[in-house]
């Protein structure tokens, strides 16, 4: 079968590393990257170090708001949906550049595949929330990462075509690791040592919008009373400086500022920390599958397994939370297996392969 994959942002970069390799043996892929991350820490790195191989088309689409960005991919993708004419076209996650590819290809021929389906925070304001249940409603074969996002499906009546194969980001943790462990030279370059600092993201539209939100999140990291190894996501550092928020990051001693970094060197950081505070989705759930304490800089998450079963709390960006949860020495509960078992790659070939057209 003939799958066209579309790409767009880092996350994407990352879930399509071991469905790609999975694919491209029994499968003829073909891989296209929107464009709406470009710059090399966001995107081209992670090509180049997990060997996914180059896009087939990068449609060079880059920033802009949410109608102009996802209006130009739609325009874009069609052409190459019309021109390669695939049987399916698979997409992953929420991003601009997921809705513009389900958009396009429930309109013309092939199926829709969406690799992690079913997720909810329910809350309407978020961007990635319109975009992950439009993505849903549009799809006909649905990957959910677990038994609770199957089930978020089935309430909105979503009863066909649903698989749970498991999070294909476990896969990808699972693969490289030990690798990271390895080759990752970051904690040395930094001059850190494992359990010794705690590691920071920030990039939350929610977070970077509202600078309330921002101040209280980046003053209670310089207080932490540790290292806090913070690599800024390009729209967090705008809103810093525009904020006029740049310099109490840049300035304090005990936070070390460094621009994205590659996947090998955050899992090596993310494995190594003594806990992470994030308000990024896939970091969640990495944090729990590295055994790492997560504070999540959010109000809600879609991944509530985590927060269940005592690895992640919740703070939001109030102040007192975020310190209580920084400083909490309360011994970590046993892990339960929560999705999968790293082999959600495999299930999804299978699923695609096996899916009967008409
Ligand atoms: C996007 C996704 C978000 C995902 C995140 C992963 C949407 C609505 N949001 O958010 O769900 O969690 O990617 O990181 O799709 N920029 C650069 N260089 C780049 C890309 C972006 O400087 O290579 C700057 C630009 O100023 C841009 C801003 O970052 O306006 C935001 O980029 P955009 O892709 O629109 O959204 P993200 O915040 O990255
Ligand atoms: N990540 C990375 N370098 C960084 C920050 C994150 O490689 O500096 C990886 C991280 O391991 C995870 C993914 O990027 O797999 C998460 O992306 P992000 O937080 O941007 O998006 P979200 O998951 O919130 O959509």
């Amino acid at each position: 079968r003939k799958i066209l994959s579309v790409v767009g942002a880092r996350p994407q970069f990352i879930k399509a590393f071991p469905v790609s390799s999975a694919l491209r043996r029994h499968h003829d892929e073909v891989l296209v990257h929107t464009g709406q991350h470009y710059d090399e820490s966001l995107s081209g790195v992670f090509f180049d170090e997990l060997d996914i191989p180059k896009p087939d088309y990068n449609l060079g689409v880059g920033s802009g708001s949410h109608a102009a960005q996802t209006a130009e991919m739609m325009v874009r993708l069609d052409e190459v949906i019309a021109d390669e004419d695939p049987d399916i076209v698979l997409v992953y996650g929420d991003t601009n550049s997921t809705l513009a590819a389900a958009l396009v290809a429930s309109k013309r021929d092939p199926l829709l595949a969406h690799v992690e389906a079913g997720l909810r925070s329910h809350n309407w304001e978020m961007p990635e929330e319109v975009n992950r249940v439009l993505t849903d409603h549009c799809s006909d074969l649905l990957f959910a990462p677990s038994e609770s996002a199957a089930l978020a499906l089935e309430r909105e009546g979503i009863h066909d075509g649903v698989y749970v194969p498991g999070d294909v980001q476990y896969d990808a943790i699972l693969q490289v690791r030990n690798t990271a462990r390895e080759r990752s030279t970051i904690l040395e370059d930094l001059g850190l040592r494992d359990d010794e600092y705690i590691l920071a993201t920030v990039h939350r539209a929610a977070n970077t919008d509202d600078w309330s939100r921002l101040e209280a999140i980046v003053t209670e990291l310089a207080e932490a009373g540790r290292p806090v190894v913070f690599p800024v996501h390009p729209r967090t550092e705008n809103a810093l400086r525009e904020a006029g928020l740049w310099s109490l990051v840049a300035d304090d001693e005990n936070i070390l500022l460094v621009d994205p970094v590659g996947y090998l060197d955050f899992v090596r950081l993310l494995d190594g920390a003594e806990r992470v505070a994030t308000d990024s989705g896939g970091v969640q759930k990495e944090a729990f599958y590295l055994d790492t304490r997560c504070v999540t800089l959010r109000d809600e998450t879609e991944w509530v397994e985590t927060v269940d079963s005592g690895w992640n709390t919740l703070v939001g960006a109030d102040p007192l939370a975020i310190r209580t949860a920084l400083q909490s020495t309360e011994p970590l509960p046993e892990k339960p297996s929560l999705y999968g078992d790293g082999r959600a790659a495999d299930r999804i070939v299978e699923a695609l392969s096996s899916f009967d057209h008409e």
